[in-house]
């Protein structure tokens, strides 16, 4: 059976974006900016996108493109070794473990679509009244796991559809959908009453504010930028792999990336003023924050149900189109390496994750472990694979696969593209796990550097006596 491939480019760009925006931007982007001081995160979030996000989206696409395989497939064909594959195996992995609190979340959010739909018959939005009690009688339990499985049976007949008739149709309706509602609600808001100290909180750049928390807001800020560009998981190189014909990657990567940070901003245009009109402080409640605030400010304000109906309606467009982008992983791997067919793979893999996910839908500390430090752990590991293996197993030829059908201003980037991809953003990356396990509290930040360097100059010569080493001259 031959390889399918998306029909269009604009489906390759929307069903890309759509992975990118998603509750990462809505729910956990607001969350983490609150919990890490507004504004001074917002602008180390914006440096990590520009600088790790995007030169690893590359690196991602750049395999994809090469393999034309599944993760695991393209690792080890393209380096003719049996333990690369093993490497790109933890992908799939990674695509069950993000979709086992995904769908729990998007669960959730499907419950607050078919309530506030129903509230004008049922006499007003159950949420509506006690938004914080509410919140917590749902969030976890048989009644979270219900919605999670509906989640996932939405994700899974999406994916069944196939790569044209289920994602990219799927991602060209949603889309554009939840980018014309999020302006449309974003010029609401701004008549609402309080909307200020909102956007204040957001925008109100204070550098003071910044220097004082840059070292404590770098691992945060980079765990959600990976998050939010869908990258470190292989979700990208498995969209890449469905490539049929040359076009630009640079110039597809920053069209992706600029449309998931329009919407993380335009998303926080839309979410702070309301918290803010209701004297809500964001910061305090974690992840059902955005829950209970939000569900406060459409209690309060005139036409607030009906915004609802739009809110969430858009929340669960953009959480689909990415939940799909998670399960396409695992089902890529199966179809590829396992030559099973793609309704068989689905089905397993719904059995899989409707039980995975139940027991997380079951377990508020197994949610938090999951959603937090797992998909940080497996997300910078992953994209720390990828880029070595792009940078020095693939070398040469990821510079040639970069240029191909790159424009002349990206094919000039390509140099610091690769030093970037080979050596500076693995350093980042070790250097914020190392922070994340405390070794800057301990020893000092510039301790903390020198040995991310030195774990990663280790790195390259173990690679190097192997013999899989393949520098750019
Ligand atoms: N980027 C998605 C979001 O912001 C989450 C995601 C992560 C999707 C990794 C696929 C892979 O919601």
């Amino acid at each position: 059976m031959t390889r399918e491939t998306w029909a269009t480019r604009t489906g390759f760009i929307l069903a890309a974006a759509g992975s990118a925006v998603g509750l990462g931007n809505i729910w956990r982007f607001p969350w983490m900016t609150a919990e890490n001081g507004g504004s001074a995160f917002l602008a180390v979030y914006l440096l990590v996108v520009l600088g790790v996000g995007v030169p690893g989206l590359l690196g991602e696409f750049v395999i994809g493109r090469r393999a034309r395989r599944n993760p695991m497939g393209a690792l080890r064909d393209l380096s003719g070794s049996r333990y690369w594959g093993a490497v790109g195996a933890v992908s799939a992995v990674t695509g069950v473990a993000l979709l086992s609190f995904y769908s729990v979340v998007g669960g959730w959010i499907l419950r607050y679509l078919l309530v506030s739909v129903t509230g004008p018959v049922t006499g007003g939005a159950a949420y509506l009244a006690a938004p914080g009690p509410y919140f917590q009688q749902i969030d976890f339990g048989y009644q979270a796991a219900l919605f999670h499985l509906a989640f996932l049976g939405l994700t899974g007949t999406i994916v069944l559809g196939g790569v044209r008739r289920g994602i990219e149709l799927g991602t060209k309706v949603m889309v554009p959908a939840v980018l014309v509602l999020l302006v449309g609600m974003a010029g609401w808001v701004v008549t609402q009453p309080g909307a200020v100290a909102g956007y204040q909180f957001f925008l109100g750049f204070d550098p003071a504010a910044l220097r004082a928390n840059a070292a404590s807001v770098l691992a945060p800020a980079a765990g959600q930028a990976l998050f939010t560009l869908s990258v470190g998981a292989g979700t990208m190189v498995t969209y890449a792999s469905y490539l049929g014909e040359d076009r630009s990657l640079p110039f597809d990567g920053s069209v992706i990336a600029l449309l998931n940070t329009g919407v993380g901003v335009l998303a926080g245009l839309v979410v702070f003023p309301l918290l803010f009109s209701q004297g809500v402080e964001p910061g305090t409640g974690g992840p059902g924050a955005l829950f209970v605030g939000i569900a406060g400010a459409f209690a309060a304000l005139p036409g607030g149900e009906l915004l609802a109906i739009g809110f969430f309606g858009v929340v669960t467009l953009a959480a689909l189109s990415s939940s799909i982008s998670m399960l396409e992983i695992p089902v890529a791997v199966l179809v590829d390496e396992g030559g099973w067919s793609r309704r068989r793979s689905v089905a397993t893999l719904l059995a899989l994750v409707a039980l995975t996910g139940t027991v997380t839908a079951f377990t508020p500390a197994l949610f938090d472990f999951v959603a937090g430090t797992l998909v940080d752990l497996l997300l910078t590991g992953g994209l720390l694979a990828f880029l070595l293996f792009a940078g020095w197993v693939l070398g040469p030829d990821a510079v040639e696969e970069y240029a191909t059908g790159a424009g002349a201003l990206a094919a000039r980037l390509v140099t610091p593209w690769m030093l970037a991809v080979g050596v500076g953003i693995p350093i980042f990356l070790v250097f914020t796990l190392l922070t994340t396990a405390g070794v800057d509290a301990q020893f000092g930040v510039w301790p903390t550097v020198a040995a991310a360097i030195a774990v990663v100059a280790l790195v390259l010569l173990g690679l190097r006596r192997r013999g899989v080493w393949r520098a750019v001259k």
